[in-house]
């Protein structure tokens, strides 16, 4: 039986003597494909070999096959070399320069980034310049110097987080107004993009939002600024949808002002998105009151100012028909893909 296997291991080296010869010898890809199917191919020589491993003993065919594998190996080996070599360093297969690219998927900017840009460029186009401030923010800035000093019965319009007595996550972003005022004289014209936070959760209301402020301050600003500089605003965001002015009270503003623009899906005839009445709240303005001023060492004698302060995510909902406002949270791509 050994005898067999002894048999057995002199013709696979035979086979793979052979079959390398032949490799070597090839001069053509033609040449190399038949020393491939003359020696690896189906019906073959190593098949026709394998074929007898079944007259081994059991005991011998485990170490035998390993063997033929090896064969087989070897001459793989050396088909892609020499194939290597017949196309001149370059193995034909392995590159298919017609085959398109691999594509890296791109993301999109989500919605919100995207209508915080386009206010952004909307207001810098007419002369605002971007100021930011801390999320993390002191009551003295959320609050105090806003005209809110403890225990304001306005304070309780704004579910605050509180970090601790004297810190708070700023529930607007109010606090760049008296930040940037503290630092710097009118004449100002600024925008200051950022995120909110607030203990609210429903269909409108997520803990954490984005808002919008604004503010112009200089000798002889009235509402009547106020009112051209949002209807410019409101024609580049919305197209020629028509504002609404309404009295309202904020204690950093006076007067103030809640603004409407006609409902962008009924044109004002009353449906289901403006609850029937035709119009949509988009913000909160005024004219900036001088105890903010005297907080932040501003003569209201000679200078006054507006203010509004507006949300992100209503400004999107609205332009892009949107009826819940945890869609932009959720991180659904069916849903942010759309933009
Ligand atoms: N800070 C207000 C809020 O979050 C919005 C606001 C109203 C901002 C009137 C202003 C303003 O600057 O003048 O509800």
């Amino acid at each position: 039986m050994a005898e067999a296997s002894d048999r057995f291991k002199a013709k696979l080296d035979e086979l793979r003597r052979q079959a390398l010869e032949a490799v070597g010898a090839a001069g053509d890809a033609a040449a190399l494909e038949e020393a491939r199917v003359r020696y690896l191919g189906r019906k073959g020589e190593l098949t026709g070999l394998l074929r007898s491993l079944g007259e081994l003993a059991e005991v011998e065919r485990p170490k035998a096959g390993a063997l033929a594998n090896q064969v087989k190996a070897d001459i793989t080996a050396a088909l892609e070399a020499a194939s290597t070599r017949l196309s001149g360093g370059v193995r034909a297969e392995a590159i298919d320069v017609s085959l398109p690219g691999r594509r890296n998927p791109l993301g999109t900017m989500h919605p919100i980034t995207r209508v915080m840009e386009e206010v952004i460029g909307t207001f810098s186009r007419l002369g605002f310049e971007v100021a930011e401030g801390p999320e993390v923010e002191l009551d003295y800035y959320n609050f105090e110097a806003l005209n809110m000093p403890p225990d304001h019965p306005a304070r309780d319009m704004q579910d605050t987080f509180y970090i601790s007595d004297r810190v708070v996550m700023r529930t607007h972003t109010s606090p760049i107004q008296v930040r940037v005022m503290e630092k710097r004289q009118p004449p100002l014209r600024i925008i200051g993009p950022g995120k909110a936070f607030r203990c609210d959760s429903d269909v409108s209301h997520t803990p954490m939002f984005h808002q919008v402020e604004g503010f112009m301050v200089d000798e002889g600003v009235s509402m009547a600024h106020l009112k051209s500089i949002l209807s410019q605003f409101a024609e580049q965001t919305f197209g020629a949808a028509p504002l609404r002015f309404r009295p309202s009270f904020f204690p950093f503003t006076e007067p103030s002002a809640e603004v409407d623009i006609q409902c962008t899906v009924c044109n004002g005839a009353g449906c289901r998105v403006c609850k029937g009445t035709g119009w949509l709240e988009i913000l909160g303005a005024g004219l900036i009151d001088p105890e903010v001023f005297r907080a932040v060492g501003v003569d209201p004698e000679r200078w006054s100012g507006f203010a509004f302060g507006m949300g992100i995510e209503r400004i999107a909902m609205l332009k892009y028909g949107i009826d819940d406002i945890r869609l932009f949270y959720e991180d659904d791509l069916r849903f942010l893909k759309q933009f």
